[in-house]
């Protein structure tokens, strides 16, 4: 009950208000989010890649009605790009893209602005030396994202998806993906969704997710395994040796400050893995679909916030 409960208030402006200008609820955030600033995300990336991890950078942010304001984004991740490559870092970080941050729901002409600002992103990532992904978001927005990907494919192969095994219509468009070089990241879904589109219940997403797992890695493309999940993390590594793939043919994702050690004993398995790090300032949906993830974390929220 809690999850859905949660999904509602990540769209809420009324929670979004109450919960953001609270400081106490902004530390405990540090713990999915290392910062605001460009200083914040370069230190922590820097962290992580010592570690022996790699990353992709996500700057916080979504449902942008404004040109003005995606093309302010667009100029945050060029200009991140360029950073990472002055630090040496781009070659183990790469960013993520939610292309509702680029205009995609602007009213008019939404897609073609969200292509042209996502092109200005692959474009310093190729001088970077560097990828982009396309993070998927809820389904409405699915057939215009992949859309924008086959465009963005045809100067910047690289361009990696998303694919969320939660939604029926996935294995489908998973069998038109897995073309040769394709990167292909697999999650569950963090989007409330209705029936008729998604499975509803948390078993059917998981054997999706096992179906998909099977199509990704028998496939020519780049799987990229994002997900927590112990077991489907077996699973994975099972099909990769099964289909031949060795450790540099796949990789593990998972987001920061969940399951930090296992991501470093995977690393140190050898297997690949990246983190993905979201920072800036528009915390409060990314915050809240991790809270609805693991209702557990509301617990552990409302007690830091009480107890500092
Ligand atoms: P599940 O939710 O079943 O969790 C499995 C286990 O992992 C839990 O039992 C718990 O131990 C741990 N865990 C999971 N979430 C946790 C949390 N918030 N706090 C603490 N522990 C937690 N979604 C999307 O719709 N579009 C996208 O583009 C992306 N991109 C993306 C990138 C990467 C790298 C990751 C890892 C995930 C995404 N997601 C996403 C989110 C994804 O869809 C999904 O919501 C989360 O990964 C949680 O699902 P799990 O697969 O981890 O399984």
């Amino acid at each position: 009950m809690l999850g859905p409960l949660l999904l509602r208030a990540s769209r809420n402006e009324r929670a979004r208000g109450i919960v953001t200008s609270a400081p106490a609820f902004r530390r405990v955030v540090r713990r999915f989010v290392p910062g605001e600033e460009a200083g914040d995300i370069l230190a922590a990336t820097n962290d992580l890649v010592s570690a022996g991890l790699t990353v992709t950078i996500d700057h916080l942010g979504e449902d942008i009605l404004d040109s003005a304001q995606a093309a302010a984004t667009r100029d945050i991740y060029v200009q991140l790009l360029g950073q990472l490559a002055a630090l040496g870092l781009a070659q183990h970080a790469e960013v993520s893209l939610k292309l509702s941050a680029m205009g995609q729901a602007l009213p008019r002409d939404g897609q073609a602005v969200a292509l042209g600002n996502a092109r200005a992103v692959c474009q310093a990532a190729a001088a970077a030396g560097t990828t982009v992904t396309l993070d998927m978001e809820d389904h409405t927005t699915v057939d215009s994202t992949l859309s924008v990907l086959r465009d963005l494919r045809t100067d910047f192969p690289w361009v990696g998806a998303v694919v969320q095994s939660c939604l029926r219509r996935s294995e489908a468009d998973l069998r038109d993906l897995v073309q040769a070089g394709s990167r292909v990241r697999l999650v569950k879904g963090a989007y409330a969704e209705p029936p008729s589109v998604a499975y509803a219940a948390k078993p059917d997403v998981d054997r999706a997710y096992v179906r998909c797992l099977e199509i990704l890695m028998k496939g020519a493309g780049y799987p990229m395994v994002a997900t927590h999940d112990a077991r489907l993390i077996e699973i994975a590594a099972h099909l990769a040796e099964r289909h031949g793939r060795g450790a540099d043919g796949y990789e593990f994702q998972m987001l920061y400050g969940i399951r930090p050690t296992e991501q470093r004993r995977l690393a140190g398995s050898g297997s690949r893995v990246r983190v993905y790090v979201p920072y800036g300032g528009d915390w409060y949906g990314y915050f809240l679909r991790r809270l609805a993830e693991r209702p557990a974390n509301v617990a552990f929220f409302l007690r830091s916030a009480v107890t500092r």
